[in-house]
Formats: C-alpha cells, structure tokens, sequence
C-alpha cells in the first residue's frame, strides 16, 4: 500500500516538474506550439511520419504565432521557431555573432574524429578558421574553373538519358540527377573518374549507403542530439562503416597530388589554401591548419551535404518544367538563343541566362530541399523589438518552406512563375523570405557552386529533349521520411528527343 502511495507521489511529482519546464514559454508571454506533451514536449510530434515537417511547421507559423516567433520543447528544452524576415535577418546576419553554431555534438570516440571535423558541425573560432580556408575554392573564378569537369558529367547525363529512353521514355529523373551529382561531387571533390552512368561504380554505392537511413543509425542520431552528455559517456560511435573507403580515396589521391599531378579540384584547391597558409604563417603553425583530417572531413562532407540537395533540386525542377510546357519552352527559346551569342553554352552564357536563374530559383523557392535551418544561441541575446532572452545553448529554427510559400511575401505562391526572379522584379522580393542556401556568414558554403552543377544539367537535358509529366504522375507526390525534401518515389518524366536541324 505504502509502495503504491509513493509511487504515485513519485510520477505525480515527476509530472509536475515536467509541466513546470512546458510552461517555460507561457511564463514568457511567448505564443506556443499546441500538443506538448509530458516529458517529450513536442519532439515526437515533429517527429511524426503521419505529416510532412514541413506541414507540421507551417500549421505553428500560420496559426499559433510562428509568423513572428513560437516556442516549443524539445524533451524539456525550450526552442524557439521564428518567422518574421526582418527577426531572420537579425539572428543568421547582423546578429550572427550571438549565433555562429548549428545543434552540433562532440562525438567523443577516437573513430568519429573525421565526424568532428566537418564544416556543418564544427563551432565558433574552429568553424570560423576552417571556413575562411575552405571558402577561397568556391569564388567564381574557381568555379569557372571547374566548369569544364562538370560540362563533361553533363554530356555523360544527357547521353544515359538517350540511352535509358529507348529503353522505356519514363525516365526516373531523380535518380538520374542523382547519378550526375554523384559523377559530379567524385570529380570534383575526390579526384575519382568513375563514369558509372546506369552502373553503379563501388564509389557511388559506398556513398549512396551514407544515405540509407537505417533504423539503428537513427534511434543513435536521435540519442545523440537528446542526450548529448550520456551519448559520450557511453562513447557511442556514429561515424558510418563506409568512411574509413572516403578517407583511403582521399589519402591516396593526396599522395598522388603531393608528386605534382593536378586537376583543378576542390581537393587541388584545398592543397593550395594549405600551401598559402603554411607561407602565410611563415614557421608558426596556423591556428585552425587545413589537415588531412580537415581535408577527408570537407571532401566526405561535399557528398553528404551536395549530392542529394542537388540532385532532389534537378528533380523537381524538371518535374516544374514538364508540368509548365509553355515556360520550358521559353526556357529552350533562351538557351537557344544563348548558344548563337557565344557559340556554346559556356559559363558566361549559363550564368547570364536569366530565365535558366528563373526556373532554378523558382523551383528551389516551391521545393527547397532544406526546408528549415537552426542556430544554436552562442552568447545571451534579447530578441529585437522584445524583452525576450534568448539564453546561450538555446536552439532556434527558421521555417525556411513557410516563408516561401507565404502570401505575404510571394503573390499566388503555389504558381510558378521564374520571372519573380528576373533582375528587374528580384526588388520585389522581400529580403529574409527567399533563402533556399539559409543566409549569412554560415549560408551554403557551396551555392555558387551547386547552381552552377543545376543549370548546367537542366539546360543541356531541356535543350535534348521535350519533357512531359509521365501518365499518372501529374503531381509530385513527396517522402514522408526524416531528412531533407525528396520525392516519396522518384519524378517520373517522358523525354522526347528534340529533333536537331
Ligand atoms: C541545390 C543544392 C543545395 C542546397 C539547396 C543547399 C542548401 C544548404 C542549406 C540550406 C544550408 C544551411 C545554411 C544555413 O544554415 O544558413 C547548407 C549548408 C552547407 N552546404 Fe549546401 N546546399 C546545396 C548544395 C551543396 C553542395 C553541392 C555542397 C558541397 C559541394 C554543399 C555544402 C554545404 C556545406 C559545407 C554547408 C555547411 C556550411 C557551414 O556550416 O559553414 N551544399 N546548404
């Protein structure tokens, strides 16, 4: 009897300190998500596969002040989602100082070293040091100076696809896309030719099992990012099986590098940004060194971070232009014209094209692969234009896929329109709305760069071929899984080839 008295004491006490952490944000006045629930606070909502994140997002953004800014739990942490663009700007720009971090864990195993040292979730001066070295390979002149490693996976595309067609004209462009970022990052950020267009190469199979979400590797992430401080106690390991492949290819070129033989890669680049910091720091050692950890972490990271972001953003993109035949063919109409002013689709003529920068931005703007990104609050900050704290380790999120799709800021949102990005009309667009590579000091490292891939593809296939929603396949129907933004199948597209004069 007596047992069964204090047990009830204990969980009645236990839920009684579980609603006083929940009632951290109605303390502050602050509007908060609904369907909190004991001890989980809204951590199993959002982590539901019965709706769409995104969806799930946006219902706190329209409807229970996420606009401006609303709280949630994490377990018992508090959270904060904010909305309003001029709030956005504050935290990931001009506040950036009070923000520098993303939710980052210190995996504390000898064997997650290589995890450790990648740009997405190093912090403060260590993130700072290796993304000034990192950033001097993404300028526009290195890119044009990749353009001609990434024009020759765009013709090995557009042949797979003359290929694939005749076997069967619904082309799973997904998966095709997927093949070219895949051909794409090994070039470009290993050195590896692997021409394995319609065969899987052991690189892209080892790289395409990086993204199988495996319950086990999951449930760990989970534990991770719940329980930071007990996940290194029990010293649990996340880095995948398949990295200790990466690092033999990258140390292996390395070598091959060090005897002089060069290609104009990121991994070139990295080798020079080294070379300039040894010269920069005479016999001292600089303070955050690109080593060869630093190297293999940056090289494995460009595949996990550029491979499926590009490869769903050529995806949906062709899916937009099968879906709008009459702004493919304004499309083809420009490219075509931009190959009689320069002769070929150079790099000029792909970056000058503004209807190609029209259907790309379009297309991320209506299905940004990423469709939400978080800091975590570094330094004690007031949130402008309130009294609210926003205390150091405080996590906050901004809804990248509401602001895209609000009316407020974007007339008919579900319409594509490319033109909304046209020079003439880009002053149109709300600054802190549109942010498909996040915004600020710590935005996608590599956007010049993953445009440059899309554009690329997208023009050349639009110019090979006619492309149709495939019968049955007239809406795009997307994945309920974790992660980022993906269709629930593949995009399934008719190409017809275009008749050459
Ligand atoms: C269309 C394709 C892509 C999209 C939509 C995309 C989007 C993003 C977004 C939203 C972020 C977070 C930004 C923020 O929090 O403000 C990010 C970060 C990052 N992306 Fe991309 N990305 C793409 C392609 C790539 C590619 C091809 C690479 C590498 C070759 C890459 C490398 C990175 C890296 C390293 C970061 C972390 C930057 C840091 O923490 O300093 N991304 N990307």
């Amino acid at each position: 009897m007596i047992t069964w008295a204090l047990l009830a004491v204990l969980v009645a006490t236990a839920l009684l300190y579980s609603r006083w952490r929940h009632s951290y944000w109605s303390s502050r006045g602050v509007p908060t998500a609904p369907g909190s629930i004991p001890f989980f606070g809204h951590t199993l909502k959002l982590l539901s596969r019965s709706k769409h994140r995104w969806l799930a997002v946006d219902e706190l953004y329209r409807n229970h002040g996420g606009s401006m800014y609303c709280g949630q739990y994490e377990m018992h942490s508090p959270s904060l989602l904010i909305g309003d663009p001029d709030l956005v700007k504050a935290v990931l720009i001009k506040d950036f100082d009070h923000f520098t971090d993303r939710r980052t864990f210190k995996a504390s195993n000898p064997k997650d070293k290589i995890i450790n040292e990648m740009l997405t979730v190093t912090t403060g001066e260590h993130w700072k040091g290796i993304r000034s070295v990192l950033s001097t390979s993404f300028t526009s002149g290195r890119m044009k100076g990749m353009f001609p490693l990434i024009e020759a996976k765009a013709q090995g595309l557009v042949d797979y696809f003359h290929r694939q067609r005749k076997q069967d004209p619904v082309v799973r462009m997904k998966h095709s896309f997927g093949m070219y970022t895949m051909e794409v990052i090994s070039s470009c950020a290993f050195g590896v030719e692997t021409n394995s267009f319609g065969d899987d190469s052991i690189f892209a199979q080892k790289a395409k099992e990086l993204f199988s979400v495996k319950p086990l590797r999951l449930m760990k992430l989970m534990f991770f990012l719940i329980f930071p401080k007990l996940a290194k106690l029990l010293n649990i390991q996340l880095t995948h099986e398949n990295m200790a492949f990466f690092a033999d290819v990258v140390m292996e070129t390395l070598k091959q590098r060090k005897a002089g033989a060069k290609r104009g890669d990121f991994l070139d680049l990295m080798l020079e940004a080294r070379e300039d910091q040894d010269q920069s720091t005479g016999k001292k050692k600089p303070k955050y060194p690109l080593s060869d950890d630093t190297i293999i972490a940056s090289s494995v990271l460009f595949i996990i971070a550029g491979y499926d972001t590009t490869a769903n953003t050529l995806g949906n993109a062709s899916f937009l232009l099968a879906k709008h035949t009459q702004e493919q063919e304004l499309l083809r109409e420009e490219l075509r014209k931009a190959i009689a002013e320069h002769g070929s689709l150079t790099y000029q003529a792909i970056m000058e094209a503004k209807y190609l920068d029209g259907c790309v931005s379009e297309s991320l703007r209506i299905y940004p692969p990423a469709h939400i990104t978080e800091r975590a609050c570094t330094k004690p900050y007031v949130l402008p234009g309130t009294d609210l704290l926003i205390p150091k380790g405080q996590m906050v999120s901004v809804p990248i896929w509401s602001l895209h799709h609000d009316q407020k800021y974007w007339p008919d949102p579900e319409k594509f329109d490319p033109t909304r990005f046209f020079p003439e009309n880009k002053d149109r667009i709300v600054s802190g709305t549109y942010l498909p590579f996040g915004l600020g000091p710590r935005n996608c490292l590599a956007m010049r760069f993953a445009l440059m891939e899309a554009k690329l593809a997208l023009a050349r296939t639009v110019l090979e071929f006619e492309l149709r929603c495939a019968p049955g396949h007239e809406e795009l129907e997307l994945s309920l899984a974790p992660g980022i933004m993906r269709p629930k199948e593949d995009v399934f597209v008719t190409l017809t080839p275009i008749a050459k004069e």
